[in-house]
């Protein structure tokens, strides 16, 4: 199982081809992000008002971008809390194993994609949060 603080979480730049007609932006795996994609998955028509997440992850690395719109993330070590505002297409937010994770403010139409480690395993969840906090504390 592996362990993380907010401080090892950060907003990657994804590189833009920008064109008159429109802009582009590719992910190669272990090129722009740190770990081979196993699994793409992606929340949209998200109601006004309602939140995501609400768990941590015990192993799986992901990178949270905003398709579209935008949303605010608060990642949570046990300790300390940071917050991201998710707004631009070629910004990706790498989540590490370990950080408990609440997603809310999304706008109308937006489009949260993720880029995960790994395939989907809910034994790989967190998701009472003093499960969570009793495990950071052993850490
Ligand atoms: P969850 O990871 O809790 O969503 P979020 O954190 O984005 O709010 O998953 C919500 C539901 O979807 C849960 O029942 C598990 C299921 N699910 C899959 O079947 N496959 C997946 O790849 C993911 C991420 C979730």
């Amino acid at each position: 199982m592996q362990t993380s603080t907010i401080y090892d979480c950060m907003l990657l730049t994804l590189p833009k081809n920008h064109q008159l007609n429109g802009n582009l932006t590719s992910i190669t795996n272990s090129q722009e992000v740190p770990f081979d994609i196993k699994r793409i998955y992606y929340l949209y028509d998200v109601p006004g008002g309602n939140s995501r997440g609400g768990h941590a992850h015990k192993d799986l690395y992901q990178i949270m971008i905003a398709l579209s719109g935008s949303f605010s993330v608060t990642l949570d070590d046990g300790k300390l809390k940071r917050n991201f505002l998710l707004n631009q297409p070629y910004q990706g937010l790498l989540i590490p194993p370990g950080l408990w994770r609440d997603l809310d403010n999304f706008s109308s139409g937006s489009i949260c994609m993720v880029l995960a480690s790994d395939v989907y395993d809910e034994n790989d969840y967190f998701r009472d949060y003093e499960k969570f906090i009793d495990w950071k504390s052993k850490k």
